[in-house]
């Protein structure tokens, strides 16, 4: 039987924590050797890779856009460990600007939304959680993101749910589990970038516990401002390894406890 996990971090809205909580949920949850994990990065601008040290994604032999290439032209895939990078616990598929090109090459192609999932059917028996990384937008490549999971996490920050832009990309969900997707689930929100001394924030999470609790679940750890989340990303750490009792790095990781189910 197959327990893999395969997560999408999907928020259309740029700049809320999509990337840090990908590296950070993944860290949390290979500490130690745990669990097997595979990050995937599908976002052109290839931070998550860079988060890495890979300061020159253009310059890699085989990245995720070769992989997608690869199943479009049904050749057979080069060997994993030509595209997969293991560091330490993690493992990572890497992205370069190049997959921009796809979602053009996608265009004419049969069965387009589900090239991603084709992929990792053959990287799924290898890991217990595949990780998703998504682009800031509901395209092709993020449709394929959806097509290809078992659960969608949505980092986002309380502004942003109040401006209502979850709307979207809910709807965006529905339409993959009707259509394309019929087991996809939400995991839930995780709210990024908390701020509690904010008396606006505490009323937006009060809106949106109304709004939206009753059918989409927000996690009880929300991740707090710091710049420490920017200073990690310059080293090529996780917060969790650069600063790991900082009070981000205890929050991914009271997030990665409360998301696997052991509560806090
Ligand atoms: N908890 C935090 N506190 C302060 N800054 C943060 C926090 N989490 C992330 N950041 C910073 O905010 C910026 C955006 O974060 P991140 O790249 O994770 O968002 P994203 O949703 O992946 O963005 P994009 O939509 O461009 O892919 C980065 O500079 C990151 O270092
Ligand atoms: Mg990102």
């Amino acid at each position: 039987m197959n327990r893999c996990k395969v997560i999408s971090i999907s928020n259309q809205k740029g700049g809320v924590g999509k990337t840090t909580t990908a590296l950070n949920l993944a860290y949390a949850l290979a500490e130690d050797g745990k669990n097997k994990v595979l990050l995937v990065d599908l976002d052109p601008q290839s931070n998550l890779t860079m988060c890495f040290g890979i300061d020159r994604p253009e310059e890699l032999k085989t990245t995720i856009y070769d992989l997608m290439m690869c199943v479009i032209d049904e050749r057979k895939l080069p060997n994993k460990d030509e595209y997969i990078l293991s560091f330490n616990n993690l493992d990572l598929i890497p992205c370069s600007i190049e997959l921009s090109a796809v979602e053009m090459s996608l265009v004419n192609v049969m069965s387009r939304e589900i090239i991603l999932k084709m992929l990792l059917e053959y990287l799924r028996e290898d890991y217990d959680y595949i990780i998703i990384d998504c682009m800031p937008a509901l395209g092709m490549l993020t449709v394929n993101a959806l097509a290809a999971c078992d659960s969608v996490l949505i980092p986002a920050t309380a502004q942003y749910l109040s401006a209502k832009g979850l709307e979207l990309l809910l709807q965006t969900i529905a339409r993959v589990k009707k259509r394309i997707n019929p087991g996809i689930k939400i995991d839930g929100i995780l709210i990024t970038m908390f701020s509690e001394r904010t008396r606006l924030t505490k009323e937006i999470l009060n809106l949106m516990n109304e709004a939206y609790s009753d059918y989409i679940r927000i996690f009880e750890n929300k991740i707090p401002v710091s710049v420490m989340a920017g200073e990690a990303s310059y080293r090529y750490k996780s917060i969790i390894e650069y600063k790991p009792t900082s009070k981000v790095a205890l929050a991914y990781k009271d997030f990665g406890r409360e998301y696997l189910g052991y509560g806090d």
